[in-house]
């Protein structure tokens, strides 16, 4: 469903630093497959699914989704095959627009013009019973402004309006971050609902080292805008967080090590 072949993305910094936010990235994702990401700071993770979702043109390299080469088309040609919701609850939906008008833009993005009109009424009805499944009592509050809501009741939606129009691929970024752990785990329980009944690809950052190994059935490990481990099935299973914290320990020490190098080589040490 998802491959990149030897994907390239470097970003300026001022004027002449570069960093290279993805090295050669190669990965396949199969279709329905759950992939959690996890890696430090800076290590790629967003520009990972920024790729994947077209929010740029990669340098060098190749992207397939559903089976169609779409490494030239930018981002809105690849909108209608993905979903995708943010960390910050207030990325994904006009706070001035009511719950309705928010879930009627979600469903009629990239539709043509005609569908835009009429059908209101039995619009209402469908969002009344997909807003019922989130079994936060949203159904009842069509016409609210967004902006009353809570964290979790925006990242429900966000949730909902990324995934109303049925795509084929979801990805989230860190999207339960920013909220109470209550409600995080409200928005982990309907993301795993959601994407079972739809049979969704998900590609999932967080920062959870737990989160990482229950949900989904494999975990990517990003360093450096590399890919620099890969689990699934009897050696994740065995997996606890504790095992990939110390993954991370230990490529913190080989850093240390190598500047430690690196210094005693400039000071003539060596
Ligand atoms: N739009 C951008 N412009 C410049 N640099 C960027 C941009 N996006 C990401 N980067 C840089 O690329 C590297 C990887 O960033 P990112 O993918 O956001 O990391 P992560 O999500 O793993 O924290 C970082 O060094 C970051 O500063
Ligand atoms: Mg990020």
């Amino acid at each position: 469903m998802i491959r990149l072949e030897k994907i390239c993305k470097t970003f300026m910094h001022g004027g002449s630093d570069r960093v290279v936010a993805l090295n050669a990235v190669d990965v396949f994702i199969p279709e329905g497959e759950f992939i959690t990401v996890i890696g430090t700071n800076g290590s790629g993770k967003s520009t990972f699914l920024n790729a994947i979702a077209g929010k740029f043109i990669c340098d060098s390299g190749k992207i397939i989704l559903d089976g169609k080469d779409v490494t030239n088309q930018p981002e809105f040609k690849r909108a209608g095959l993905l979903g995708r919701v943010f960390q910050d609850p207030f990325t994904g939906t006009s706070p001035g627009m009511t719950i309705f008008e928010n879930l009627r833009i979600a469903m009629l993005r990239g539709q043509p013009r005609r569908l835009k009109l009429g059908l209101i009424e039995s619009q209402r009805n469908i969002y009344f019973d997909e807003l019922k499944k989130l079994e936060m009592r949203l159904e009842e509050r069509l016409n609210a402004t967004v902006g009353l809501l809570s964290g979790g009741q925006r990242q429900a939606l966000t949730l909902l309006m990324a995934t109303i129009r049925k795509p084929k691929i979801l990805l989230l970024d860190e999207y339960t971050a920013a909220l109470d752990p209550k409600a995080a785990e409200q928005i982990v329980r309907l993301t795993k609902k959601i994407v079972g009944e739809n049979h969704l690809t998900t590609v999932m950052i967080t920062h959870s080292m737990t989160q990482a190994l229950d949900l989904g059935n494999r975990t990517i490990m990003m360093h450096k805008g590399a890919i620099i481990g890969d689990f699934s099935g009897e050696e994740r299973k065995r997996m606890k967080p504790v095992d990939l914290l110390n993954r991370f320990n230990e490529l913190r020490k080989q850093e240390l090590m190598d500047e430690e190098l690196v210094t005693m080589l400039q000071e003539g040490y060596y």
